[in-house]
């Protein structure tokens, strides 16, 4: 199984777990044996059955027979036992916050396991400290991670790890990877969990790591939901800093963009590094930047038509405070940035981490939120990155004038210590330095599903895109 445990097979294997979802037949009654004292907790009004029956993307509608809504991790044993006690097949899926994209938190005729249900449960986020692993967190796998991140601030502590958006449940990104600027320091937030409990398509509820069942440990991180349901994890824990230097350097010339995203990977500088482009088409979110400076970064833009910039953050505290500038300094002395193009924000730790929640107000303020989302994650090696510039950004995008909504270029090294679970398990695939490119577009899809009153099962305008 160890083997198995690669992030590039998950992104490869996504298109065949959508096909089969795809497929599988449409229901709306359930029947199952003996289901006792969950019976009450299953629910199958319209509302409930209409809300757990597409996700973010807004792409894919299935409807369940029933919503499972747990009080404890017994109740989705005793779903799952019962399940297997069906003369027909009962397909069940979790779901946490409902932020996939292509139907991955859906099922069609079985049972949706509403996990957030199970927050009613009480206090599901614990602190704890050993001396074998320092601090660490044990988590419910419904928990969000802006709530792990409060709980564990209160103990001046936090995760290492994280994804750029934060309401997000812990059980639905450990099912993925778990990707943002601190990868390239610490690895995906799969490398930073010590153990887990899983209930297992038997029914068993395991509690597992790299030392006890290691084959469904690995299994169940990355996994997709596929391989049993995470109701625990345990989250490794560091000193909280207090603040951030929070900085965005900008770029005409993407092969000088890679070639200092790389550079920036080196130990001992910035604490968190990604990549963005800012595209002339749009539309164009300029607020991070002085009111004075927007003018001319947009003349930037139309300028060259592509802006790449490097978006990255010092971690500090009162111990740090009077050395943090001149770190900075000289992280970023001999980067080739456009001179002048270097623009800073000083921030609470707490702020910086949570920054998209700032970009979701804004965009349901605008409606943009519940609409459409195509996304597209790949990993691509160091050695074709600029053949996505020239072959994507800018033959297909640009000069199609296709209105992109955001485009991330996360820079990894899977050799640097942190990326490596253990000797020869390393989650980012053989290359040395895969970068991992987000493009999300948006806009082409609200206008299309604009002026359609109830939204269709197949949305008419996905397939001239
Ligand atoms: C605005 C936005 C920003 C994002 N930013 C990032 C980012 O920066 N980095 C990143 O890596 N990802 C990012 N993602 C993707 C996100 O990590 C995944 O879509 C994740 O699965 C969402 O978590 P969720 O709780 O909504 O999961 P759901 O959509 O509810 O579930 C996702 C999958 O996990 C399964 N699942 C859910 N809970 C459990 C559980 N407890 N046990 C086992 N399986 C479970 C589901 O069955 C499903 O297969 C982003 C998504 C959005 C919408
Ligand atoms: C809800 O379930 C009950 C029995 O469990 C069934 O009689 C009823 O038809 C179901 N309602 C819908 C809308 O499927
Ligand atoms: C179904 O959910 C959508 C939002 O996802 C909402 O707009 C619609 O009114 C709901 N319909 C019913 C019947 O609940
Ligand atoms: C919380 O979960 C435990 C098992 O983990 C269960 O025994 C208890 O009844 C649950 N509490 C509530 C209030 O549902
Ligand atoms: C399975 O079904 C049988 C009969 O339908 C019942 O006696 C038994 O208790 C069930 N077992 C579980 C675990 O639900
Ligand atoms: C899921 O559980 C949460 C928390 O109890 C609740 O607010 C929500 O309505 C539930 N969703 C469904 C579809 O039952
Ligand atoms: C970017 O810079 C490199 C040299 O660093 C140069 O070879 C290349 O032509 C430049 N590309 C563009 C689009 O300006």
């Amino acid at each position: 199984m160890a083997e198995n445990f690669a992030v590039p097979k998950y992104w490869t294997t996504l298109s065949l777990v959508l096909g089969f979802m795809m497929l599988s037949a449409t229901g709306t009654s359930l029947l199952l044996p003996s289901l006792g004292d969950i019976e009450s907790l299953l629910l199958n009004d319209t509302g409930s059955i209409n809300s757990t029956s597409t996700d973010y993307g807004h792409i894919v509608y299935e409807f369940p027979a029933a919503v499972l809504n747990p009080t404890s991790p017994n109740d989705i044993v005793s779903l799952i036992l019962s399940a297997n006690n069906n003369s027909a097949p009962v397909s069940v899926a979790a779901r946490g916050q409902g932020h996939s994209v292509r139907g991955q938190a859906l099922t069609s005729g079985g049972v949706v396991i509403n996990m957030t249900a199970l927050i009613r449960n009480g206090s599901r986020i614990v602190v704890s400290e050993s001396p074998s692993l320092g601090s660490y967190a044990d988590v419910g796998g419904e928990q969000r991670w802006i709530d792990v991140l409060r709980a564990t601030l209160e103990r001046g502590l936090t995760p290492v790890s994280w994804t750029d958006y934060l309401y997000l449940s812990v059980g639905g990104t450990l099912s993925n990877a778990g990707i943002s600027g601190q990868t390239f320091l610490y690895g995906p937030q799969i490398n930073n969990v010590y153990e887990l409990d899983v209930v297992t398509g038997k029914g068993e509820l395991v509690t597992c790591s790299s030392k006890k069942v290691p084959e469904l440990f690995y299994a169940v991180l990355g996994g997709l939901g596929q391989f049993g349901i995470i109701t625990r994890a345990r989250i490794s824990l560091a000193p909280a800093p207090k603040r951030a230097k929070w900085v965005r350097m900008m770029y005409s010339n993407f092969s000088a963009f890679s070639r200092d995203q790389e550079h920036l990977m080196a130990p001992n500088g910035f604490d968190y590094l990604e990549g963005f482009l800012l595209m002339k088409q749009g539309p164009l979110d300029l607020s991070f930047y002085p009111l004075l400076d927007q003018p001319r970064i947009a003349a930037l833009i139309n300028r060259y038509g592509i802006i790449y910039y490097i978006e990255a953050a010092k971690y500090y505290d009162d111990s740090s405070r009077k050395t943090v500038d001149k770190v900075v300094e000289k992280t970023i002395k001999g980067l080739s940035f456009v001179p002048e193009f270097l623009f800073e924000q000083d921030v609470s730790y707490i702020d910086f981490l949570d920054r998209v929640h700032t970009e979701e107000e804004n965009l349901r303020s605008l409606g943009l939120w519940e609409i459409a989302h195509p996304w597209l994650n790949i990993f691509v090696p160091k050695s074709r990155i600029s053949d996505i510039d020239s072959g994507v950004f800018r033959n297909i995008l640009l000069k199609q004038n296709v209105p992109t909504a955001v485009t991330l270029i996360y820079p990894m090294n899977r050799k640097r210590r942190g990326l490596t679970l253990e000797p020869g398990r390393t989650p980012l695939g053989r290359q040395a330095l895969p970068m991992m490119v987000a493009l999300f577009t948006s806009i082409e899809l609200k206008t299309c599903l604009r002026g359609i009153s109830s939204l269709p099962l197949e949305p008419p305008c996905y397939k001239h895109n």
